[in-house]
Formats: structure tokens, sequence, C-alpha cells
């Protein structure tokens, strides 16, 4: 007689842990925003920090792609595991003295736990990045892209008010022609001059115009290889 409601009782208590677990995922999503400038969730995709693409199980400071480890990660003899990441996130600087993770930690238990229920699965080989953090991240737009440093959108097919067409330079002044046929100038010291050699990075000889700051009288112009650079500015008043 009373069989149906036992059943439906064993089946809510199986699947609460579950259920937990989902929650807890989705908190770890959202605090993985402190991580999202740094660090992109598909496979060796690097920014300031490595890729964290199948993290579990991997040797710390190992990731081929990634070329600015510091020795002291490189040397640290972790196996990244529920363990490892808990304590690495917990105090970076006690866990790997003189690495180079510009973080202070988490103190709150919970949300490293929350934080790793999530980075366990977003991390997983196969799983489907665009539905992870960094794609929110990149939906928030050149704003937050630009004040976070992170997330950079792809310079390969810009809008023509992107594409640098030509600068030229005269005692303290930048003038940069775009592709819509504008001119805009800056003082020398709020232009800055990059490099990206990524797959997100312009095409070579077609450098990319990015505001930065606040204010609108920075930017940055991004090119594909250090080498472009002088040779796209010309010096005339
Ligand atoms: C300001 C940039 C920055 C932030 C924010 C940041 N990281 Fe890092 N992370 C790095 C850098 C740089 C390294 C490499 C450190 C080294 O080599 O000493 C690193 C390394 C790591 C590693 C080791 C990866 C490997 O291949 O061994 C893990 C794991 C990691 N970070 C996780 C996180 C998580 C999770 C967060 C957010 C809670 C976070 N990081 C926040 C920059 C950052």
């Amino acid at each position: 007689m009373r069989r149906p409601l036992f059943v439906a009782l064993a089946i809510a208590i199986a699947s609460w842990p579950a259920r937990a677990q989902q929650d807890s995922a989705a908190r770890g999503e959202r605090d993985f925003r402190a991580c999202a400038p740094c660090h992109l969730l598909s496979p060796d995709r690097n920014m300031t920090g490595p890729s964290l693409a199948n993290l579990w199980g991997r040797k710390a400071g190992s990731l081929p792609s990634f070329d600015r480890y510091s020795d002291a990660l490189k040397a640290s003899g972790i196996i990244w595991d529920d363990r490892s990441l808990d304590a690495w996130l917990t105090d970076p600087e006690r866990t790997v003295p003189d690495n180079e993770m510009p973080f202070e930690g988490i103190k709150d238990a919970r949300v490293r736990a929350d934080l790793l229920a999530f980075l366990k699965e977003a991390t997983k080989p196969g799983a489907a990045p665009e539905r992870t953090a960094e794609n929110r991240m990149n939906g928030m737009g050149g704003m937050m892209g630009g004040m976070m440093g992170g997330t950079a959108p792809n310079l390969k097919n810009l809008a023509p008010a992107r594409h640098v067409t030509g600068i030229t330079h005269c005692r303290d002044t930048y003038r940069v022609t775009t592709g819509d046929g504008k001119t805009r100038h800056f003082w020398d010291r709020n232009l800055r001059l990059k490099t990206d050699s990524s797959e997100d990075g312009p095409q070579s000889g077609a450098p990319a115009i990015v505001p930065a700051g606040m204010l609108g009288d920075r930017a940055d112009v991004i090119f594909a290889a250090p080498e472009e650079i002088s040779k796209a500015i010309e010096a005339r008043c």
C-alpha cells in the first residue's frame, strides 16, 4: 500500500547528493570569475596563466604550450587532484613558495569546494567550453575585457574601425588611421604597442586597435609580431 510513497522518498533521498553537487558547481561557476581574467578552460589557450583544461591528473607546471611557468611550480612535484588543488587555492604562496600566480588565495572552504566542483567538470576532456564561465565573460563585452585584461576578442576578422591602416609619429603624438578612414591622435604614453601571436591575434600586416582604459584617451595597437611594429610607424609631422 505504502510502496509509491516509499519509492518517491527513496528517489528523493538518492538524488539529493546529485542535486547538492549541481548547486555547488553552479556557485563555483560564478566563483570562477576570480580566475577568468587569467585562465581559460579550452585546451592550450593560455593568457597570463595556463589553460586549465584537463587539469586533474596533470603534473604542475607541465603544460607544453605554456612558456611562462615559474621554476618553483615546475619543480614542485605536485600532481593536481582534489587535495592539492584545495591547498593551492587556499594559499598558493604557502603551497609553492616563489610561484608566480598573482593570487592571494581563497580562505572560505565552501567557496573552494564549489569552485573545485565546477572546475572538475568543466576541465574534463571534451567539456564544452562555450557553456562555461569564460564565454560569459566574453559576453560581457569590451569594457570588462579591457578592464580585467582577459578574454580578448579574436582579432583576425576586424571591423574596419578596428583595422589600423597607418600610423605616424611626430614629437609626442601618434596619429592612427583606421579602415573606416578616420584618424585619431594619441599622446604617445597613451598608445600601447603590443603583439599577439596566438590564434586570436591579428593577421600579419593587419594590426588592430583596441580601446583601453575607461576614459577613451588610451588604446592598444596589437600587431602579429614584434618586427612589424617599427616598420608600421612612419616618422612624419
Ligand atoms: C592574475 C592572474 C591569475 C589569477 C587571477 C589566477 N591565476 Fe592561476 N595561475 C596564474 C599564473 C601566472 C600561473 C603560473 C604560476 C607559476 O608558474 O608559478 C597560474 C597557475 C595556476 C595553476 C597551475 C596550473 C598548471 O598547469 O600547473 C592552477 C591550477 C591555477 N592557476 C588555478 C587558478 C584558479 C582556480 C584561479 C581562481 C581562483 C586562479 N588560478 C587565479 C595566474 C592567475
